[in-house]
């Protein structure tokens, strides 16, 4: 090895800084090494003993060993077997450097755990070209091992993306079938205070919101203003006090430009405007911070407000999202509810046609049927029955005795008993108006009321002899109306039983003529002032040919 070929293979200046601990007891060796080593960029630690040679690479541990074989006290193959088998050295690699003709010697070096091998004598080039190689091996491990934990520092970020994006849509899931099966119920029920009620519960409920309030068009008092109807978490009074004009320019800031979608929309964004100043400060008063705007046909039809969230947190995307689905289900709910509430006018304008057909026949009985439906009206209500059902008996209250048009007038008129042929003309009366109303969709829902009114619990009344549970809630409601109605109004030939008259004849055939739990229902909403006696206060015109009626409870 001369000291002129121990110049630079590699610029030094493009590797790491590593450093290489040589292990000879031959000093020329290590010095040549160490010149050619260095020369390359490389730091050098020496050792002239296996001993100290175990202690440096213990002690700084290099970045290879160079170890030759044949040392004093410590052989190479003791002191490398002693590196691989600590857990802090075991990963030196360590090139065994010794005479050529010991090829038992290499075999048993790569046995102790050497990583490469070195035949004396060789040059400086060959080791440098054989380190140069090995590191070149530790640097793509190292960076195969630094883009293995780059990829899986990725991995588990995406696995938490993931979780957190299938929480995020589990979430929305949940929502999106809240909201349908809210839309659901709204659609389904045509009432609307109860549709009205169900939307600000689950408005609070599902947003989680300590208030919230709808403003409806009080279209029979004032239509010119949005007036708070609904509401939960406010006090009466506060939500009273609150109210807005058509004219002014809260309403007109709520409504969107044509084309714009509409958005919940936050107090704060209008507070600065000194117009609006006034309601949006009524608002934040009672704690309301987010208006929606329900918008039909061009106009606001409705604004729906809610307060903080209980939690204290901030409205997220998916908050206003429920929110503005929340208000377009209003929207379409009061539509519809609207719309319906037309419809059942226009067909109880109707029913009222018919039944004053019937009283024109029989005028001593004028408004009977109003009362009868009254009455009825009134007692489901105790009874706690939900709008619909409610509608229903008051519909078949209203056209109980519809059948009596085809009544002859001179049987309706007459004056005494009937004949047995007449009293079966007149018990023909439930039969006949349940066939009228058959077929006729807007009257079928009366059928049932009008064919039992006149059933009673034991089985004696007409026409089919339906006794107890066979009778339905519906007619049995009515058949105490009706027969408290014609207890309590004048006739020609009597005056009306007092409230407490009819109360006793009631009480008196509970659980024979009339339904005893409704009997019950009737007395104590009487007695509780629920109820009212409504007096007929029409003049009385007999027809020509009466001169007394049967005073037996309506026929
Ligand atoms: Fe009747
Ligand atoms: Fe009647």
């Amino acid at each position: 090895m001369s000291l002129d070929s121990l110049r630079p293979i590699v610029d030094p200046t493009t590797r790491a800084k590593r450093t290489i601990l040589v292990v000879d007891d031959d000093r020329r060796v290590i010095d040549l090494l160490q010149i050619s080593l260095t020369q390359n960029g490389y730091n050098v630690n020496t050792a002239l003993t296996g001993e100290e040679g175990l202690e440096s690479a213990r002690r700084e541990s290099p970045d290879l060993i160079i170890l030759d074989l044949r040392l004093p006290k410590k052989t190479g193959f003791e002191v490398c077997a002693s590196l691989k088998s600590s857990k802090e050295t075991s990963h030196i690699p360590i090139v065994m450097v010794s005479a050529s003709a010991e090829v038992d010697a290499r075999l048993q070096g790569l046995m102790h755990g050497a990583d490469d091998y070195l035949t004396k004598p060789f040059s400086p080039k060959e080791l440098l070209i054989k380190v140069r190689r090995i590191f070149e091996r530790i640097e793509k491990t190292e960076l195969l091992s630094t883009k293995n934990k780059e990829l899986e520092t990725e991995v588990a970020k995406n696995r938490e993306d993931l979780l957190v994006r299938n929480k995020e849509l589990r979430f929305q899931v949940y929502s999106l079938e809240t909201l349908m099966e809210l839309t659901h119920q709204l659609n389904a029920s045509l009432d609307l205070d109860y549709t009205l009620n169900t939307l600000i519960l689950s408005v609070v409920g599902q947003l989680r919101v300590n208030a919230a309030c709808l403003f409806l068009t009080n279209q029979r008092e004032d239509p010119t203003r949005l007036e708070a109807c609904t509401f939960k978490g406010l006090k009466e009074e506060q939500a009273r006090a609150i109210g807005f004009s058509y004219d002014g320019a809260f309403v007109r800031a709520l409504l969107p430009l044509e084309g714009e979608e509409i958005q919940p929309l936050r107090l704060g964004q209008l507070e600065h405007d000194l117009d609006v100043e006034a309601e949006v400060g009524s608002l934040f008063a009672v704690g309301l911070t987010i208006v929606c705007p329900v918008v039909m046909k061009r106009r606001l039809a409705a604004i729906l407000a809610v307060g903080e969230k209980v939690s204290g947190q901030e409205f997220t995307a998916n908050d206003l999202d429920m929110l503005r689905v929340l208000s377009e289900s209003a929207c379409m709910a009061i539509e519809n509810a609207r719309l319906y509430k037309d419809l059942q006018d226009s067909y109880v304008s109707t029913v009222r046609l018919l039944v004053s057909r019937i009283e024109e026949k029989d005028p001593y009985t004028h408004g009977h049927t109003e009362r009868v439906a009254e009455y009825s009206v009134g007692i489901a209500k105790e009874m706690g029955f939900i709008p619909e059902e409610i509608q229903r008996i008051q519909f078949g209250a209203f056209l109980h005795d519809i059948g009596k048009v085809h009544t002859e007038d001179h049987v309706l008129h007459k004056p005494g008993a009937l004949s047995e042929e007449e009293w079966r003309m007149v018990k023909m009366h439930p039969v006949r108006g349940a066939e009228m109303v058959k077929g006729v969709r807007f009257l079928e829902r009366g059928v049932d009321v009008i064919r039992h009114h006149h059933e009673r619990v034991d089985g004696k009344g007409y026409p089919d002899g339906l006794k107890d549970d066979q009778i339905s809630l519906a007619a049995k409601i009515v058949n105490v109306a009706d027969a408290f109605d014609a207890m309590t109004t004048d006739r020609p030939y009597r005056s009306g039983l007092t409230t407490e008259q009819a109360v006793a004849q009631l009480t008196e055939k509970a659980g024979s003529q009339f339904a005893a739990e409704i009997v019950d229902v009737m007395v104590q909403a009487l007695r509780s002032g629920s109820i009212n006696v409504i007096k007929n206060t029409m003049p009385y015109v007999p027809p020509a040919s009466m001169s007394r009626e049967d005073s037996a409870p309506k026929r």
